[in-house]
């Protein structure tokens, strides 16, 4: 700072604060103050938006497409062909969250006043599941829900992944490849798609006219449908088989180990376990594989890692929330995240697979289970006692600390 010595100095600011009364006294009474990069990141990232069902269709015997839109002046935000949207949802009285890859592309929610997005839901089996039979069966246009959108990782990015990309998908693992399909075939996506898609029967494959009608399309897209069951007679464009080595081998660009193709793995905990087996055995560089899997799993008995009890235990579960303090019941089957939701304590949850961290609370005593493949905590985390609720399992009484939301 230059001095200019002390009379000139004080003169100086004195008609600095003549010049700031004189601006206050003629400002507008509006704020005109616009904070640009708050106000993008609020537009980009809105802490929610409401929507409501426009559409509710088939696309397989055993699935359904909804269609929202956004109402009562909300926007959606944008979002890469792959992220999915976490629904609050309210199922009898137990308040809840799922997260459902959107099935549709990102131009399609940029569509002006038709702005829109799509989720495809699977009927799940009768007697283990809680959200996905209600979602198929009972939910219906002008239903309204609050979304939270965008979230994850599985999208494609030229930096990272290589042009060609080999999508492995199964059940309703397809849903985030129908999104980065139309948006390729929409040429807003600048990448070469190969789906693999496993399904059991003919019958279980999902939006099968459209992925066929996309690939006859558009140049860049290839759909192979994968039938693990027996059949008396293959469709048209179906293998019989398993997302096997031979097969990844025959799809891919070059040989797999040499990285010039990038593998998107999505879908059920078994197909993914034995998918990622046959990828490891074609030495394909890890740096070209990505993962999503949908939900931790049902029943942590089944994990080979396990280490809890073999039957069904219920323990203490003491959670502590800022000074107030609850004692719940917890099921050795159900993570804690459950178990908050039984006893009607909120606590945030977007994945439900252990990796986005919304969950996240502290272990004060106790112990718990947390699989490998659903532990995204960050190393400190994990060295001071933190956990994901979604992806831990109780071994014993335990006390927790929940953060208030
Ligand atoms: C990133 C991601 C994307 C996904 N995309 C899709 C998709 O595109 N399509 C699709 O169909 N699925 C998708 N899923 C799976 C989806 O989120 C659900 O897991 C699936 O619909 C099954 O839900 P569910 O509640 O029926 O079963 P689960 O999610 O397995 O939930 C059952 C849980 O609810 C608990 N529960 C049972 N009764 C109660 C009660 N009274 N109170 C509280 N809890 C109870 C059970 O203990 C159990 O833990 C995705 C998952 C992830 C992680
Ligand atoms: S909800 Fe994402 S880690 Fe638990």
């Amino acid at each position: 700072m230059r001095i200019n010595g002390f009379l000139r100095d004080v003169q100086g600011a004195a008609r600095v604060t003549e010049a700031r009364r004189e601006l206050i006294a003629n400002a507008s009474p509006e704020n005109l103050y616009h904070d640009h990069i708050r106000e993008l990141a609020q537009e980009l990232h809105p802490a929610a938006t409401r929507v409501q069902v426009t559409r509710v269709e088939d696309v397989s015997p055993t699935a359904r497409r909804l269609t929202f839109e956004p109402v009562d002046g909300d926007v959606l935000p944008p979002f890469q062909a792959g992220q999915y949207v976490s629904l609050d949802l309210r199922v009898v009285r137990t308040l809840t969250s799922r997260p459902y890859s959107i099935s549709s592309a990102p131009f399609e929610a940029r569509a002006g006043e038709r702005s829109m997005f799509q989720i495809t839901v699977r009927d799940g089996k009768k007697g283990e599941n809680f959200v996905a039979n209600w979602l198929y069966g009972l939910v219906k246009p002008g239903d309204r829900f609050v979304a939270h959108l965008p979230f994850g990782e599985f999208f494609y990015e030229p930096l990272r992944d290589a042009q060609h990309v080999v999508a492995l998908a199964g059940g309703s693992g397809i849903t985030p490849f129908i999104s980065m399909a139309r948006e390729i075939a929409h040429g807003t996506l600048d990448c070469d798609l190969t789906i693999l898609y496993g399904s059991v029967s003919p019958d279980d494959i999902i939006c099968k006219d459209e992925l066929d009608q996309l690939a006859r399309s558009c140049s860049r897209l290839r759909v192979v449908h994968v039938i693990s069951g027996e059949v008396d007679e293959l469709p048209a464009n179906c293998q019989r088989g398993l997302l096997s080595a031979d097969l990844i081998m025959l799809y891919s660009q070059g040989m797999p180990a040499d990285g010039n193709t990038s593998y998107f793995v999505c879908g059920p905990l078994p197909m993914y376990r034995y998918v990622l087996g046959e990828l490891a055995s074609l030495g394909v560089p890890e740096r070209r594989i990505r993962t999503e899997v949908f939900g931790s799993p049902r029943d942590p008995r089944q994990n080979d890692d396990y280490s809890g009890p073999a039957s069904m235990e219920t323990y203490k579960l003491t959670v502590r929330r800022g000074i107030d303090e609850q004692v719940i019941l917890a099921r050795s089957t159900e993570p804690i995240a459950v178990a908050l939701e039984r006893a009607a304590i909120p606590n945030r949850t977007r994945c439900r697979s252990g990796a986005c961290g919304y969950c996240r609370c502290k272990l004060i005593s106790g112990e718990v289970y947390v699989p490998e493949l659903g532990d995204g905590r960050r190393l400190a985390d994990k060295e001071h006692g933190y956990l994901h609720a979604c992806s831990s399992w109780p071994l014993s009484d335990c006390v927790v600390e929940v953060p208030i939301v």
